[in-house]
């Protein structure tokens, strides 16, 4: 898997793979390159159905990805940046897609895009020098990797609102109150820590994990009673599977599952 040159994918132990975006000198900034990578990337994980989770973070100690990258930006005509923009969208998209659950590890600047990055993983973990933002307004132009409509459906509209026409950055501590990310961890643990997590999904029943996933994905577009009624029919449909019979017997046997 050395086919890229702006990002790493590795596969690690128990079907774990690492998407590390590796651009540091200009602090993992996503050009249209990066963005092509990480689809290539992607499709390759969702072909493995032996995957089980994906973890996305930056290559070095300062930033996870601090935008998308303004000197490429920087001379596009409204159609050139329109279709930027749905390019990453489209990418962003299949992170939410993707049948695994997906984690970020931000371990340090998450601005603009990199910000909608980890907005479009299931969660997020952090590292204490994190600092996410979307500093759009400062340059003049809107969020275009879908910041407007994540961020208000994860921190609520009004934090959204005053991050989004302030610009201003949020460190770790404060994202973690606002319930933007789910845990905040020394830098040098982040990755040990996402690995544990991962881990602890992957002593689940992989199935469930991602039927899971798809109704906390697919249920938040949809009323609540269309919702549960997918979540009636995936909850029949699980039974389908060996794993429901070995998690159940292993429970009344007293004993580990072996999924
Ligand atoms: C291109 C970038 C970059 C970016 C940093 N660099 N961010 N290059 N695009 N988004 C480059 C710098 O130019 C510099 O290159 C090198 O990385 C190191 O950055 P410094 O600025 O020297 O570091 P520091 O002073 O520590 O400041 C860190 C920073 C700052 C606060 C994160 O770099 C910054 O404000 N970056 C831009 C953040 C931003 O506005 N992001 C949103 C982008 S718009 P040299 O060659 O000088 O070493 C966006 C919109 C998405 O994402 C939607 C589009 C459709």
């Amino acid at each position: 898997m050395d086919q890229f040159e702006n990002i790493l994918l590795e596969k690690m132990d128990g079907n774990i793979y690492c998407l590390t975006i590796n651009r540091p000198k200009v602090l993992n900034a996503l050009n249209q390159q990066t963005l092509m990578e990480m689809d290539a990337a992607l499709q390759q994980v969702a072909d493995d159905s032996s995957a089980r989770v994906l973890l996305v973070t930056g290559s070095g100690e300062k930033a996870f990805v601090a935008g998308a990258d303004i000197s490429q930006m920087q001379n596009l005509t409204p159609l050139q940046a329109k279709k930027f923009g749905e390019t990453a969208l489209a990418v962003f998209r299949r992170f939410e897609t993707l049948d695994v659950p997906v984690i970020a590890l931000v371990n340090g600047f998450a601005l603009g895009g990199g910000c909608e990055l980890a907005l479009s993983c299931d969660f997020i973990l952090a590292s204490e020098n994190a600092k996410l933002g979307q500093p759009e307004v400062c340059l003049g132009v809107t969020p275009g990797f879908g910041g407007s409509q994540r961020l208000p459906r994860i921190v609520g509209r009004a934090m959204a609102m005053e991050m989004l026409v302030t610009g201003r950055m949020v460190d770790a501590n404060e994202a973690l109150q606002r319930g933007l990310v789910n845990h905040v961890y020394p830098q040098a643990e982040l990755l040990e820590q996402g690995l544990k997590l991962a881990a602890k999904i992957c002593n689940n029943g992989p199935v469930a994990v991602k039927l899971t996933k798809e109704l906390v994905q697919r249920g938040q577009d949809l009323d609540l009673e269309n919702a549960c009624a997918m979540e009636s029919d995936l909850f029949g449909l699980s039974f389908a599977c060996d794993e429901q019979s070995e998690g159940m017997q292993a429970f009344l046997e007293k004993r580990q599952a072996n999924f």
